[in-house]
């Protein structure tokens, strides 16, 4: 039988073959599996208002969900660019210039606009080139699986989710996948052993998702470049909120928003960043921040470069204009963010609460001692008038079911004041993670 064929037909074997103890085909067993790891969300999907929400009008950073008015603190739009009046005047005009969406893969051909973004950005970041791309996740699945190719990933167990995708696609295409739990020292034991196969990736996040905490970049950098191998950095969170660090910096948060590489004072020496403007810009576009003869690699060799619809021209143009407001007066917006973020973590630690921030930056989540008791929370929060996201399993570990609060600087000092009362609310009616025990 021809190789091709006899790899289908054994596949289809493995899908059709019952499990001997229960009977049950492939397909069912994997179905069980998935919706088993996915029940707790989908539960509160089905029932809670804070989940799955119809949102039927804004106001500033307020929104309206049937008749009840919440203060917005799910959002990523961290410096608030979503809401920003110069921004959004700006952009009838492009739309006037470009249409709506010329809609060419970028391999065909790209406006001009692009070209615009790649330079600014790549100056911005401080690194040789960069590369757009519609979102993070196009880039994680279509690079991961080309930067691996047959060699070996060293994924970081607390990777984000969409990392974990690109390196699932990276392994159907012959990349072997190694996790690691215990940070650096495991790293560093998995890399020193020899037999793992080249080209090596290690992926990691850079500020993350749930913590709000930095990598040990230098660290993890060093490694890197002691073993040969690429440390791929997924910075959505930090991208527009922190950077290179000034004795003028009006806030711990640094200036111009370039993200953890200059934050942390580190080169791209053997280092991919990846980030994106549907943060902190509240816009439609990412980038991998990458070498010219990468980029010209990439050009080829990823597939959402060749065959995916680009992002529509409101989402460049509010990039566009995104980088000239952060460039006149990101500083002013970073500083306000960080102080409301403040205001908040200070409350927190006044209350005794834990919560796993230990960066100051605006992703705060608050564990619950009590897991199962997160619909009850999500209710008060929402008869409250506070908007968060519930952290269920699979989002966070088991142990670490709570709710996550993002400030941004669109939020306003009455409705920090507003939290902080319903935060000790919260905390008299409810077990908490106490600061001590974390
Ligand atoms: C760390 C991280 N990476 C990637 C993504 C996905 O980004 P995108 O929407 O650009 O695909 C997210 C989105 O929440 C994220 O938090």
């Amino acid at each position: 039988m021809p190789h091709r064929e006899r790899v289908r037909s054994n596949q289809e074997n493995v899908h059709a073959r019952p499990d001997s103890a229960t009977g049950r085909r492939y397909e069912d067993r994997w179905l069980e599996r998935w919706i088993s790891s996915t029940e707790d969300l989908a539960r509160l999907q089905y029932s809670h208002r804070m989940l799955d929400a119809v949102i039927e009008e804004i106001d500033g950073r307020m929104i309206r969900v049937g008749d009840q008015w919440l203060a917005d603190y799910a959002s990523c739009n961290y410096l608030g660019l979503d809401l920003d009046e110069e921004i959004i005047a700006a952009v009838p005009e492009y739309l006037a210039r470009w249409g709506t969406h010329p809609s060419w893969s970028r391999l065909l051909g790209s406006p001009v606009l692009y070209e615009q973004i790649e330079a600014e950005l790549t100056e911005l970041l401080g690194a040789e080139d960069s590369l757009v791309l519609p979102t993070i996740t196009h880039i994680h699945m279509s690079v991961i699986p080309v930067l691996a190719g047959g060699g070996t990933v060293f994924l970081d167990r607390r990777a984000h989710k969409t990392i974990y995708d690109g390196c699932q696609t990276a392994q159907a295409r012959g990349a072997e996948i190694v996790r690691f739990a215990g940070g650096l020292d495991e790293l560093e034991q998995l890399l020193r052993a020899d037999e793992w196969r080249r080209p090596g990736l290690i992926c990691i996040d850079g500020v993350n998702s749930m913590t709000g905490n930095l990598p040990e970049l230098a660290e993890y950098a060093a490694l890197a470049r002691e073993h040969d191998v690429l440390l791929y950095v997924d910075d959505a969170h930090g991208f527009g909120v922190i950077g290179e660090r000034s004795p003028l910096e009006p806030c711990d948060y640094g200036i111009r928003g370039n993200s953890v590489v200059r934050h942390l004072g580190e080169s791209y020496d053997n280092l991919i960043l990846v980030g994106g403007f549907s943060k902190a810009y509240s816009s439609l576009l990412a980038f991998i921040a990458c070498p010219t003869a990468i980029k010209q690699m990439l050009k080829t060799a990823a597939p959402p470069y060749l065959y995916s619809g680009p992002s529509p021209v409101a989402s460049l143009a509010t990039v566009l204009e995104g980088l000239r407001v952060n460039a006149e007066r990101g500083d002013a917006l970073r500083a306000e963010l960080a102080r409301l973020t403040g205001r908040v973590l200070d409350r927190v630690h006044e209350l005794g609460i834990a919560t796993p921030n230990r960066s100051g930056l605006p992703i705060i989540e608050i564990p619950l001692a009590e897991s199962d008791r997160i619909d009850e929370v999500g209710d008060l929060l929402f008869d409250r008038g506070i908007y968060v996201t519930m952290a269920v399993y699979p989002l966070v570990p088991r142990n670490e079911v709570g709710f996550r609060l993002q400030l941004t600087s669109a939020n306003t000092d009455e409705q920090v004041d507003h939290l902080c009362d319903v935060l000790g609310e919260v905390a008299e009616q409810f077990q908490l993670s106490r600061e001590t025990e974390s």
